[in-house]
């Protein structure tokens, strides 16, 4: 067997021919920056390129070659929006009232405050003052990065828990905040050691990332963990951010908590959610913000200054997602726990053990030991190359992913199939 784990192995020419061409690209990507005219801000320069942006380049040449791409690489869900919000979406769009600007306390506006709050009794017994504890966003995503340039100083440390969802870290960055990672790991079962943070450090920090179920690695949190996440958030006076984009999706195990069913969360707290995941949205851009009421405030203070609001029609389209039948939710979830249990156990068959997720509709797998002299961007342009699977590599998600890949299972069971056929072959590169 080549082990390419160990110094002494030849490594595959396909691997050598991979390598190269990465460091190709990174010496060509910095002579093209340090050549510009006009120079990125420090803060931005900071930032790599995004990952995602090199793999849709190595699916595009994959493409081009006629490869038929099988892609698990960005969680972009590829089952249908439920069928009543999309006619809610067209009806709405087709009528011109709609195509104005979006204004504060308008009647969509707050029929939205409205959904959210009574979508938080219904599913966590949450009360919510719709209008004060409710703040409507183009994305989560959007508002995520935003709640960072909102309550950041250059001196103010963001605790952010790595691997994670990159906007996490990255909004901090573009802030120009301080970033402090705090490494989760398989032991510790992704949950963050709150307790190993320094008291030089806390002393600093505003703000807490979290995010279960968690994005990439799919671990979940209990109540009691929350719980002890708050406690410590006073005592500490940070703000603990929690993105719940995954609520939805949980399997084997009990139903997700909100972070605000602790007792006294809201004071020390901000939830983040999105109708991308569990309703099959993604293209509308359409998340919420809930909980504490200044930092609310704060977060669409500065949001005044950045857009115009959301486009009515969605506003509507979100309110029936919201308050409608909700049966396609549970559908979706099912969809995506059967696929977890077909793909962890093909894996398993082609001799790749992973463990099943525990929520998301991520699978998050360490790279194979015959292949861990890889990175995780070489491993995984070495699936895109040589099996025409796409996967984002560990590294994306902050330096403790490094040495992961995660597939993303937004294709059918056809092609999950297909894609371990695949990998298969590639795994026996090695061999
Ligand atoms: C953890 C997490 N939060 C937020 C988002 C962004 O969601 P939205 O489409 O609402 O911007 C994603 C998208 O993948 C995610 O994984």
């Amino acid at each position: 067997m080549t082990m390419l784990s160990t110094k002494r192995t030849k490594t595959p020419p396909a691997i050598r021919r991979i390598q190269q061409e990465l460091r190709e690209r990174t010496k060509r990507e910095q002579q093209h920056q340090s050549r510009r005219l006009f120079q990125e801000a420090n803060r931005l320069k900071r930032l790599p390129v995004y990952l995602f942006t090199i793999l849709d380049e190595l699916k595009a040449k994959a493409k081009a070659r006629g490869v038929d791409v099988i892609d698990l690489g960005m969680g972009n869900p590829d089952l249908p929006p439920p069928q009543h919000v999309v006619d809610e979406l067209v009806r709405q769009a087709k009528r011109p009232e709609n195509h104005h600007y979006s204004r504060k306390g308008g009647e969509v506006e707050r029929k939205l405050h409205e959904a959210v709050a009574h979508w938080y009794q219904r599913k966590f017994k949450v009360i919510l003052d719709p209008a004060g504890e409710v703040l409507p966003l183009l994305g989560s995503k959007e508002g995520i990065s935003h709640l960072s340039f909102a309550l950041l100083n250059h001196d103010d440390i963001a605790l952010v828990p790595n691997p994670t969802y990159p906007v996490h870290f990255n909004g901090v960055v573009l802030a120009g905040g301080i970033l402090y990672n705090i490494p989760i790991s398989a032991e510790g079962h992704y949950l963050p050691d709150l307790g190993s943070v320094p008291n030089s450090v806390l002393r600093q920090s505003k703000l807490l990332f979290l995010s279960y179920p968690h994005n990439p690695t799919t671990a979940v949190a209990d109540l009691k963990f929350f719980r002890q996440g708050v406690a410590w958030a006073r005592r500490h006076r940070i703000l603990v951010i929690h993105d719940f984009a995954y609520s939805d999706f949980v399997y084997d195990g009990p139903r997700a908590p909100s972070i605000l069913e602790v007792d006294g969360a809201r004071e020390v707290s901000v939830e983040f959610h999105t109708l991308s995941k569990s309703y099959c949205l993604p293209g509308i851009r359409l998340g919420f913000a809930v909980g504490n009421r200044d930092v609310l405030a704060s977060l669409a203070k500065i949001k005044g200054y950045m857009d115009f609001g959301i486009f009515p029609a969605v506003q509507w389209a979100a309110v029936e997602a919201l308050t409608g039948p909700q049966d396609d939710v549970q559908y979706v979830v099912d969809t995506y726990g059967k696929r977890r249990t077909l793909f962890v156990q093909g894996l398993k068959r082609i001799g790749w053990d992973v463990p099943s997720p525990k929520g998301t509709f991520y699978v998050w797998a360490k790279i194979p030991l015959k292949f861990s002299a890889l990175t995780s961007l070489e491993f995984a342009t070495l699936l895109v190359q040589e099996a025409g699977v796409v996967v984002a590599p560990g590294s994306g998600f902050g330096e403790y992913g490094e040495g992961f890949v995660r597939f993303a299972l937004v294709e059918p069971e056809p092609r999950l199939k297909e894609a371990i056929r695949r990998i298969a072959r590639v795994l026996q590169m090695a061999d």
